[in-house]
């Protein structure tokens, strides 16, 4: 009898096993889209995403085997040569996908596929290879690979270096050489969009426009666009080439550059983005947010300005003219490729802590987090509330306080972000300190490069040299805001500090 019923429960299991995974959420669900995506600050701005004929009539990512990529003096003889006698080989299929295992690694297929193959590594491309997007301050693994970028086959004998996979931007070299998957990433990415503005884009000395425009630019907030097209090449260059590695302009940043977010640990975090931009409650969310960040928000209409639109940024350019500047060559993921992606992203781990401190400081440094307020925001176990925080000058309608989760203090950080970029919100998320050990470049535009560096009073001064990111016209200025546990002795600060980077 008890034999009988454990094989009616497994049958039961295996049905809702194949349920769960058989149902695929709908990637471009423009009513869900709208319900997920939170809108401008301004509410004059009305946002309206690519049509759903549009994004289902995209040819789809095929997704084949992408091969490591050496440094200079680490790869093996003949390597090259070797890789243009392979043919090329599809890894992503989805008839092979059985078990929620072949979900992950499908998705770590994803997690790595380059959707911009550039530069060609046949001789005649060396040169390009070379100076475009690489050698600009890219750190190495011990095993002497760039581990942010890939080689690609498409076709037998054409070696592409393929960049812009997810892993360009959420991969992490640590000190010692090993590699972290979702962490925070540290490839010198400005740096390198430097060199490709000069060398691959060709962009003329006295002109930005109109591809810095269209990635950047604010329709609604004048002096940001004021700030792109007051800008001479040259200048723009010099600010990219400031850019600490882990701090970049993406898209829809009106340079304000971000510092790149932890995915490890996000099936718990609420909302995505520093300013909140999409709610985040299962795979289906971070699905809509992969398929706009990986180009459709480029074709997302804001009170009619299309960034990527053709027709003076008005109209939608027809599916197989649309090409990103980064060359996404008019693509998206399947359905199928987004979910697994996914799957891959939720699995990921934590690398082991080496810098737990003696347990008597930790409880000191634990009282402490907990007497300053820490704990209001930063809640455990994962060390936020998942609320949002308004910024200065933004006051939330009262329609926002039935959507969405607001604590309604503002820390008084820089509002730029959130006030004048395309992923304003008005709000700036709290973040999680589960992994602030390993990450550098703090607050949502990275301008503070250490954890004391957040808790030393001298920066919220004019005269304060940021230590993290700043514009390479500026020589000091204050980082102000989040003045939380700033008066504390050196004692209790230092307990602080090392319960913060146990966490
Ligand atoms: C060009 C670099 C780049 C690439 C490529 C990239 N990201 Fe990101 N990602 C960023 C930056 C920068 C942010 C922070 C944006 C912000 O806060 O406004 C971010 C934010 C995120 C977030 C929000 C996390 C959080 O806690 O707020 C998720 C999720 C994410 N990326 C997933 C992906 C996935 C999946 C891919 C591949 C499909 C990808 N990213 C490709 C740079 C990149
Ligand atoms: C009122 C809510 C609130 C309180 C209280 C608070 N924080 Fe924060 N914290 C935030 C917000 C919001 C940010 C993001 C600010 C930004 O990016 O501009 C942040 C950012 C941080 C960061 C940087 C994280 C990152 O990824 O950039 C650290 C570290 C931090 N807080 C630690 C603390 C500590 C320690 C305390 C107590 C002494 C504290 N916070 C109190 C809301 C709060």
């Amino acid at each position: 009898m008890k034999g009988l019923i454990l094989i009616a429960l497994s049958a039961i299991a295996a049905f809702a096993f194949q349920g769960v995974y058989t149902e695929i959420p709908k990637t471009w669900d423009i009513g869900a889209i709208e319900e997920s995506h939170l809108p401008p600050p301004d509410p004059s701005v009305e946002v309206q995403y690519a049509p759903e004929e549009y994004y289902n009539s995209l040819p789809e990512h095929v997704i084949y085997k992408t091969y490591l990529r050496y440094a200079e003096g680490y790869q093996p003889e003949g390597y090259l040569d070797s890789l243009h006698s392979l043919e090329p080989e599809i890894v992503f299929d989805v008839n092979k996908i059985k078990t929620q295992q072949d979900w992950i690694e499908a998705g770590k297929e994803v997690f790595f596929w380059p959707v911009s193959g550039t530069a060609k590594v046949d001789p005649q491309y060396r040169g390009i290879e070379n100076t475009y997007l690489v050698e600009s301050g890219d750190p190495i693994t011990a095993e002497g690979v760039y581990p942010f970028s890939r080689y690609l086959i498409q076709e037998k004998g054409k070696v592409l270096r393929g960049t812009l996979s997810c892993a360009t931007c959420h991969t992490r070299v640590m000190s010692d050489g090993s590699t972290v998957i979702g962490a925070q990433g540290n490839t010198a990415f400005d740096p390198g969009f430097a060199v490709g503005i000069v060398e691959k884009f060709k962009v003329p000395k006295e002109n930005l426009d109109p591809g810095m425009y269209s990635l950047i630019s604010t329709p609604w907030a004048p002096e940001v666009k004021q700030r792109v097209t007051s800008r001479t090449r040259d200048e723009f260059v010099a600010d990219l080439m400031a850019s600490p590695n882990g701090v970049m302009v993406r898209q829809g940043v009106g340079f304000l550059p971000v510092s790149v977010p932890s995915l490890i640990g996000i099936k718990d975090i609420k909302y995505l983005d520093k300013t909140g931009l999409m709610i985040h409650e299962g795979p289906e969310d971070l699905m809509r947010y992969a398929a706009l960040n990986q180009g459709m928000d480029m074709l997302t209409s804001y009170n009619g300005f299309i960034p990527l639109g053709t027709d003076e940024f008005t109209q939608l350019p027809t599916p197989n003219e649309w090409n990103h500047p980064f060359g996404y060559a008019g693509k998206r993921y399947s359905d199928e490729q987004l979910y697994a992606l996914a799957q891959y992203i939720y699995s990921l781990t934590p690398p082991e802590n080496p810098n737990i401190a003696a347990p008597e400081l930790l409880a000191k440094g634990e009282r402490i987090f907990i007497e300053q307020g820490c704990v209001t925001c930063h809640t455990p176990p994962i060390y936020t509330n998942n609320m949002l925080t308004p910024v200065d000058g933004f006051t939330p309608p009262e329609s926002h306080f039935e959507k969405y989760d607001i604590f309604d203090i503002s820390v008084e950080t820089d509002t730029d972000l959130s006030l004048k970029a395309r992923r304003g919100t008005g709000y700036y998320k709290i973040p999680s300190l589960r992994g602030v050990w390993y990450r550098q470049n703090f607050f949502h535009n990275g301008e503070l490069a250490t954890l004391e560096d957040i808790f030393d009073p001298a920066r919220l001064k004019d005269d304060y040299v940021p230590t993290g990111y700043k514009l390479s016209t500026v020589t000091s200025k204050s980082v102000p805001g989040h003045d939380f546990g700033m008066e504390l002795n050196d004692g209790d600060k230092s307990a602080l500090i090392s319960f913060l980077k146990s966490l």
